[in-house]
């Protein structure tokens, strides 16, 4: 690497480091992209099952979490799901809408890292991997960085190095860190869009119904959702447990609506007026996956040839609630190996929505999951990178 001085220098080769060096680059500003990783790109690489949900038209600043639910709003406005597709058809990228907005590439994750190198190319960003960042201190100008070759210099310094999810490949707590060396508070980061898990007791209980999915809604004191649940070994995952993940708190219930578009007490209770000659079980294995209607008949003590017509109504009522409105403790979260975001991250007060700088430390910019904004599952976090990236690339 030719040169020690850099108007800006990023650090974190992911989503929004990149997009935020493609824009800092057309300004003409000489960028410097660092990062940590022998591959760029891994999380775009591995995501939306290897064909990256690169966005979603539906974004709203309603579907991000963060202790100011304000701050992303500018930075969404100013770069939206349809300019990003916008730059996606100029590369002639195939993609289709999978559902509820979600858009994903009709080939590869791939053609999203390739297209964003060729932009960070046609600009004249200059890529640097393997790079370990050593001290980082302020100067008169700007900032000094130790790296593997030596001392480099920048004007703007902007932190795209992410949040701690699977760690596996290349996620760090650094950006955290430099942002406490600059007295900047954080809001502590917990995983978030991760599978939940059970304690032993429910576990062996729920063994058999490893691998079972179906649609339910889920709901926890402060979130509810209505998408596919899957029971797992060690507990519960899918889209509805991973988007309730982000809302759910240690020690707290969540409610389980296994059929949510049907109500089970008015069902059981026409079939009891018809005296329908059903089991129970028969009855509700038409409704929900049969081992499933097996544990809930089961556990309730009820036997599984006992006729529909011989349940009392307050019976029915039980197991009605079971089924609308199933109540479980989670005992915890598969953690960050898991996790597909981190939830929390760099305080948004200390930074502006306009430019994404520090208030405190002039020059400084966090940008990307790093910060405490974090997304729905279906195309929002990385809308998140690209508006955010996007911002900053315009001051930066
Ligand atoms: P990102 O994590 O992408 O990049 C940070 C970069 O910083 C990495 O390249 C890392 O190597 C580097 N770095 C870290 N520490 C460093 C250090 N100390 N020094 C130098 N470099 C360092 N979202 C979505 O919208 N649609 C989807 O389909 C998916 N799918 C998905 C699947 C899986 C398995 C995961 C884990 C996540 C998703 N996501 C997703 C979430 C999405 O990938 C995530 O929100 C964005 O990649 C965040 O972009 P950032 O650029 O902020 O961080």
């Amino acid at each position: 690497m030719e040169k020690k001085y850099w108007d800006v220098i990023i650090i974190g080769a992911g989503a929004a480091g990149l997009m935020c060096a493609i824009e800092a680059g057309k300004r003409g500003r000489r960028t410097l992209l660092l990062d940590h990783a022998k591959i760029i790109g891994e999380k775009i690489r591995i995501s939306g099952g290897g064909r990256c949900n690169f966005t979603n038209l539906k974004t709203l600043p309603q579907n991000f979490t963060s202790q100011n639910p304000h701050f992303c709003k500018s930075a969404l406005a100013r770069y939206t799901p349809q300019d990003f597709i916008k730059l996606v058809e100029t590369y002639s990228i195939k993609f289709y809408e999978k559902t509820m907005g979600q858009l994903f590439c009709e080939d590869s994750a791939q053609q999203i890292i390739n297209m964003l190198l060729d932009e960070c190319k046609n600009f004249n960003v200059k890529i640097e991997l393997e790079n370990k960042i050593g001290a980082i201190t302020k100067t008169k100008t700007g900032f000094r960085l130790g790296t593997r070759i030596g001392q480099i210099n920048c004007t703007s310094l902007v932190i795209a190095t992410g949040g701690k999810s699977i760690p596996k490949i290349g996620a760090t707590g650094f950006g955290y860190t430099i942002a406490k060396d600059f007295n900047l508070n954080i809001i502590k980061p917990r995983p978030g869009l991760v599978p939940l898990t059970f304690d032993e007791s429910t576990r062996d209980k729920n063994v058999h119904l490893a691998g079972v999915s179906l649609n339910v809604e889920v709901s926890s004191k402060t979130g509810c959702f209505k998408e596919a649940l899957l029971f797992t070994h060690r507990g519960i995952s899918g889209p509805a447990i991973l988007q309730i993940s982000s809302f759910w708190q240690e020690g707290e219930e969540i409610t389980i609506n296994l059929c949510p578009d049907i109500n089970i007490l008015d069902a059981l209770t026409e079939a009891k007026t018809k005296k329908t000659k059903q089991t129970i079980l028969r009855f509700l294995a038409t409704i929900l996956p049969n081992s499933l209607a097996q544990y809930h008949v089961q556990g309730l003590g009820f036997h599984e040839n006992l006729n529909l017509v011989e349940l009392s109504n307050k019976q029915l009522g039980v197991l009605s609630n079971a089924i609308n409105s199933w109540t479980l403790k989670p005992q915890g979260n598969e953690g960050f190996r898991k996790a597909e975001v981190t939830l929390g991250g760099v305080d948004t007060k200390e930074l502006s929505s306009k430019t994404f700088e520090a208030k405190k430390a002039k020059g400084l910019y966090f940008i990307g999951e790093v910060v405490d904004v974090t997304g729905h599952l279906g195309g929002h976090n990385f809308q998140w990178a690209w508006a955010s990236g996007h911002a900053a690339g315009q001051f930066v």
